[in-house]
């Protein structure tokens, strides 16, 4: 069974993911961690760069793990998950270039980042804990909808919903066809999944994560056959999930 936190509010997420993975981190100061880009997770990245900084955490035996990029891009590009992940933890950390493995979306052939990510997850020995944020389409990472079990690093046509979600990262129209992700058997791999999500447009796919079957059709209803997942969503996000107080903080 899967754990389901539901909080009140998104600062609690925040406050209450990040905590999780400090203590992670206290608990093995060389884990290899993951890490979503996108909305959901920022707010808990700032919560990590406070205690970190505060509590003077050692992350410097840390690996940190891109979960996926826009194929084309690069962290020069605003928007990009890694542009996104240097500006609101990389950066102010000072998490050195070595402790990053990240994708490069503009590598050419593609197909080649994906044998080389996969070749470095393998050396790194797979992912300890991995932090993920939901897609409105029920994604993981860039895996969509009907998406393959059976897959490590791989490129993925978008999407039409991410693709015209992507326009929230972009300043300016980026016309985005492709992603290039870890794969679930990557993403089921890790010891320990920590899944967030918040506000009531994400109500629906919880709703359907949450009290459905789990299915391809759904990626992250697949998270609940893992061994360690806990979900954790603020009250508005599972506005449609029973109430059983026992999950309520
Ligand atoms: C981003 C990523 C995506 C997002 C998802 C939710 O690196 O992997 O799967 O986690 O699309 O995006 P937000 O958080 O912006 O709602």
């Amino acid at each position: 069974m899967p754990k389901i936190t539901i909080v009140p509010d998104y600062q609690k997420l925040s406050v209450i993911t990040a905590e999780k993975i400090v203590s992670y981190i206290q608990q093995k100061p060389d884990a290899v961690i993951c890490l979503a880009g996108g909305d959901t997770p920022l707010g808990t990245y700032q919560q990590l760069k406070t205690i970190v900084k505060e509590r003077s955490i050692d992350i410097s035996q840390v690996t940190f793990v891109g979960l996926d990029e826009w194929v084309g891009m690069n962290e020069t590009v605003k928007g990009s998950c890694r542009y996104t992940l240097n500006k609101h933890l990389y950066k102010p950390l000072n998490i050195a270039e070595e402790n990053i493995l990240f994708f490069n979306g503009k590598a050419d052939p593609i197909h080649h980042e994906c044998k080389r990510i996969t070749y470095e997850m393998n050396k790194l020995g797979g992912i300890n804990l991995i932090l993920l944020g939901i897609g409105m389409n029920g994604h993981l990472g860039f895996n969509e909808p009907n998406v393959s079990m059976d897959e490590y690093a791989h490129v993925v046509t978008l999407d039409a919903i991410t693709r015209k979600v992507s326009s929230k990262y972009f300043a300016t129209p980026y016309p985005v066809s492709k992603g290039i992700t870890l794969g679930m058997k990557t993403i089921l791999s890790a010891d320990k999944i920590i899944s967030i999500a918040n506000g009531t447009k994400k109500s629906t796919i919880i709703e359907k994560i949450i009290n459905g079957a789990a299915s391809p059709d759904v990626p992250a209803s697949l998270l609940k056959n893992h061994q360690h997942v806990e979900f954790i969503i603020d009250e508005k996000a599972a506005k449609y999930i029973p109430n059983s107080t026992e999950n309520f903080i």
